[in-house]
């Protein structure tokens, strides 16, 4: 009897933990499900690698990293799905790019240069067939409407947008009094006005279980002189994903803010005031872009990219203000010009 009952907890185990099964092509996997609509854990025309023993069970692996990716139902639709990233053409934007393009028909990548973004399509070979470089100046707020007509245009093919990332950016090192009216216009308008309106303009075609995903910053949690301004509009980037969330909670549409410390990217620069700069706890865009593809997947609310700058954080936010702005200024001291 013990033998019969170890027998079966090892089959058990062993369909459980095997390797995966090989991944199943998008085309392939099974119909959408409709809201409420039962799990059918029949997968005898599965099209995966079904391992012998979790055939004998009933259970197929493959099925089952397929259900835990997209834990949400959906309607029975054959609409075109979407996926729209801003700033798609280098950096981070980019490697978010590879890790959602299989989960779309289309992804629409967004970026001031026509060049960088083709070539990324390029780049991407087999999977780029399916972008479609869009040039959009986003600190131009006339802008957004080609995007809303384009996305009304399609709309009666029936179009939804899977995923929509705010994460075009920019921003410099120095004193406040130093920028332009025109430069701080730009950045508000990119980092503050852009996301918001997207967010307006794509939620009509978003469904339960599709995600936004706007890239804020570590630097939205504190003040920081010297990057006044990118850390200010980072700020609202944060609070206004998590109350976006809060507010689209009943439509079942998954908010999540992005909160990554120093990336390796164009947008940081090597020197300053003669100085190398040192950047702690920088990290590679691909580690932080998958990190939060994964979390925002998950549903969560915030995504910070290693634990090094969640301590950080989490320290910032529980000692004196006054204090930690005081320490980040004699941090970065050396590299402001007088
Ligand atoms: N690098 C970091 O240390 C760091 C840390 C935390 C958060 N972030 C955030 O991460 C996001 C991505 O930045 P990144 O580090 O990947 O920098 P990046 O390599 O310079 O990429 C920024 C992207 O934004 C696009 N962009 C900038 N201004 C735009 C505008 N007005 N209209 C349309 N597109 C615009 C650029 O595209 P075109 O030039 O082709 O138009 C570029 O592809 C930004 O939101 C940034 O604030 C960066």
């Amino acid at each position: 009897m013990k033998k019969i009952f170890f027998a079966i907890a090892a089959l058990f185990f062993a369909a459980l933990f095997a390797p995966a099964a090989q991944e199943v092509p998008f085309a392939s996997r099974p119909p959408k499900m409709s809201p409420g609509q039962k799990i059918d854990w029949d997968f005898t025309n599965w099209p995966g690698r079904p391992l012998p023993c979790s055939r004998a069970l009933g259970i197929n692996l493959s099925s089952r990293i397929y259900l835990y990716k997209k834990p949400f139902s959906r309607e029975n639709t054959s609409m075109k799905t979407i996926a729209i990233v801003t700033g798609a053409a280098g950096g981070l934007g980019k490697e978010i790019v590879k890790r959602i393009i299989d989960d779309v028909d289309e992804l629409w990548a967004i970026g001031r240069n026509l060049s960088k973004l083709e070539s990324i399509k390029a780049e991407l070979a087999v999977q780029g067939a399916k972008i479609v470089p869009i040039t959009m100046d986003l600190s131009d707020t006339k802008s957004y409407d080609s995007l809303s007509a384009k996305l009304t245009a399609e709309s009666s093919q029936g179009i939804e947008i899977r995923w929509l990332v705010n994460n075009a950016g920019a921003g410099r090192f120095g004193p406040s009094c130093g920028f332009s009216t025109q430069e701080i216009s730009t950045s508000v308008i990119c980092h503050c006005i852009a996301p918001a309106a997207l967010c307006n303009i794509c939620i009509p075609y978003m469904k339960r279980g599709d995600i936004i995903m706007n890239i804020a910053s570590q630097s939205a949690f504190l003040p920081l002189p010297f990057i006044n301004l990118y850390a200010a509009t980072k700020s609202f980037v944060y609070s206004y994903t998590r109350a976006l969330r809060q507010e689209l909670k009943d439509s079942g549409i998954k908010v999540t803010a992005v909160c990554p410390g120093w990336i390796q990217t164009n947008l940081i620069v090597d020197s300053l005031n003669g100085q190398k700069v040192k950047y702690p706890l920088i990290d590679t865009a691909q580690n932080v872009a998958k990190k939060a593809v994964r979390d925002a997947r998950k549903g969560k609310a915030l995504s910070i990219n290693s634990l090094g700058v969640s301590f950080v954080t989490w320290l910032q936010q529980h000692m004196p203000q006054s204090l930690a702005i005081n320490c980040w200024v004699l941090m970065i001291k050396k590299y402001i010009k007088k």
